[in-house]
């Protein structure tokens, strides 16, 4: 590719992952989308629910059983002239630390909530990731068609749960039975819920932000409360600041109803227009890389291992950072310095695998791995070697203690624990006085691969007694005596042997804190 054409190209790329709690209506939202983008022709195909549409798939057996996307896919599609990806962020029993590695991936989130719970605790784990990398966030209100909470409680939510100011972009005009539309400050119409008499779906507002008064819906007084809200947000509200909205200080916020599929396409227009397409990135050396760097270099967010039991493969996603992407080139493994050909690339679109011939920066290629790749590495395909920022570790939430089943076999279940732990599939901790095995995960789902992948990959069957949730603290080494250990915060090293304190509870955390008040407790993202 020329470099005009690269540029353009990648300038064309709007690259992002929708972050939500459970129910919120992520999948829901997903499928308009992809109806918007062509890719699919009616709703009910992205996650057939009650069809189990996933099982058609080869993925992981364990994915098989549970009827679920165990990690996230990528989707892709064409809107507005626009090449865009969504990053699919697991949900619900298969949360686990890919969900977060997926948003270091991304150049902006979209969050989904529910109008009638507000924000609720998965959206906030989400969010706090999220926010840590200063990236965009889109919210959408979702499920205006039922009654839900007030809308300026939900704004005034934004800013006390999440500490991000919300600019309304549009207006519910009533909700539940009572929805009338969506008042559009940024477009200046009202979106009407159902066509009016004309079948018009759209009524024009004038220069002062009012309807016609000849219009019948002038006289109603959804209508007129509405003005008095606009009026208190024009008055009161946040001002609308394109800059804080690209540092993720603010968030544009759109109300809608994914079902009914209404202000679903004015919300992706208006996302479609404001997010960015994909920037520089860091470098460990602290450089910075532009996107339009014409040599190809990316860094692997992902790994998924046995989407096919018969070829027992892996597959690793590469985010792509910068330059071109082409079937068959040859990169550096900059860990290891191993030049490696990458003939077999897969891109993800729903649940079927493409081949794909070329991807630029901003896109997710899926390469076959055969044990190369590990979470967090970079390849390039230029002289000067490309080494790009570390990913981030997530606080585990989640313990289990683990041992051989048959002490026999110490030997395949080490291999099998240190390969796994490499790579990302849970995190490793000892115990400080009799190195026990504990492995520690942000969702269940992980301890259930990690024992299914001992027992298939290893040969090795594991007994993993469960420690349940727990508070993760790490803890200055010079500050540890290890007297402060207690039944109530089990003391253990992490992988590079940094001690930290397992707390029972927030309350057991508390307890220490005020016993300890000189000592620093510090959690990871
Ligand atoms: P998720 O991916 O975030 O977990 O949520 P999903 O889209 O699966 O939606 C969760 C439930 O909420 C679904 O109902 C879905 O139909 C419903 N939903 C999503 N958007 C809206 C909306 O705008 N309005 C209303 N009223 N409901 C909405 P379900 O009964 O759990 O699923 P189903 O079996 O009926 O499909």
């Amino acid at each position: 590719m020329k470099p005009q054409e690269l540029k353009a190209a990648v300038d064309k790329r709007r690259t992002f992952a929708i972050i939500s709690h459970p129910d919120a209506g992520k999948t829901t939202i997903t499928e308009q989308l992809l109806l918007f983008g062509g890719v699919i022709r009616e709703a009910g195909t992205v996650k057939g629910r009650k069809s189990n549409h996933f099982a058609k798939s080869d993925w992981m057996a364990i994915e098989k059983q549970r009827g679920i996307s165990v990690t996230s896919s990528v989707l892709q599609f064409q809107y507005a002239g626009k090449q865009i990806n969504i990053l699919d962020t697991p949900g619900h029993e298969d949360f686990s630390e890919d969900t977060y590695r997926t948003l270091m991936a991304v150049d902006a989130a979209v969050m989904v909530i529910d109008s009638a719970k507000g924000i609720e605790a998965q959206t906030k784990k989400l969010f706090k990731v999220v926010k840590q990398r200063g990236i965009p966030i889109f919210t959408f209100m979702n499920k205006l068609d039922r009654d839900g909470r007030e809308p300026l409680d939900l704004i005034a939510e934004l800013e006390d749960l999440l500490g991000i100011e919300g600019y309304a972009m549009n207006w519910p005009m009533g909700m539940g039975k009572g929805l009338a539309g969506l008042y559009d400050r940024v477009d200046h119409r009202i979106e009407l819920y159902r066509e009016n008499e004309a079948g018009e779906k759209y009524l024009p507002l004038d220069q002062d932000g009012k309807l016609n008064p000849r219009e019948p819906l002038a006289n109603d007084s959804v209508y007129t409360d509405t003005l008095d809200s606009i009026e208190l947000l024009n008055d009161a509200g946040n001002q609308f600041d394109l800059k804080k909205v690209m540092k993720g200080d603010q968030t544009p916020v759109f109300f809608g109803s994914a079902l009914t599929n209404f202000g679903v396409e004015t919300f992706l227009k208006h996302f479609v227009e404001m997010a960015p397409a994909p920037g520089p990135h860091k470098l460990r050396d602290g450089r910075e890389l532009s996107p339009t760097d014409p040599n190809f270099s990316g860094f692997v967010f992902k790994i998924q291992a046995n989407m096919n039991p018969n070829h027992r493969d892996r597959i690793a996603f590469v985010r792509i950072g910068a330059g071109e992407f082409d079937r068959g080139m040859d990169v550096t493994l900059a860990r290891t310095g191993k030049v490696l050909r990458l003939n077999n690339s897969t891109e993800f679109m729903a649940d079927t695998r493409e081949q794909v011939q070329t991807a630029v920066a901003g896109d997710i290629v899926g390469l076959y791995d055969t044990g190369n790749f590990q979470i967090g590495d970079s390849i390039y395909a230029g002289k000067d070697p490309v080494e790009y920022e570390k990913l981030p570790q997530f606080t585990p939430e989640l313990f289990m203690r683990v041992t051989p089943k048959n002490v026999m076999k110490q030997k395949s279940f080490h291999k099998g624990m240190q390969q796994l732990v490499q790579e990302g599939a849970v995190q490793l901790y000892r115990t400080y006085t009799t190195n026990d095995y504990i492995l520690g995960a942000v969702g269940q789902l992980q301890f259930e691969v990690f024992k299914f992948r001992m027992q298939n990959e290893y040969n090795s069957e594991v007994v993993m007694t469960p420690i349940g949730s727990r508070v993760a603290r790490w803890i200055d080494p010079d500050q540890l005596d290890e007297k402060m250990s207690s039944s109530r915060n089990l003391l253990v090293k992490d992988s590079q042997g940094l001690p930290l304190f397992l707390f029972e509870n927030q309350y057991a955390e508390r307890w220490f804190a005020d016993k300890y008040p000189d000592v620093k407790l510090t959690a990871k993202l």
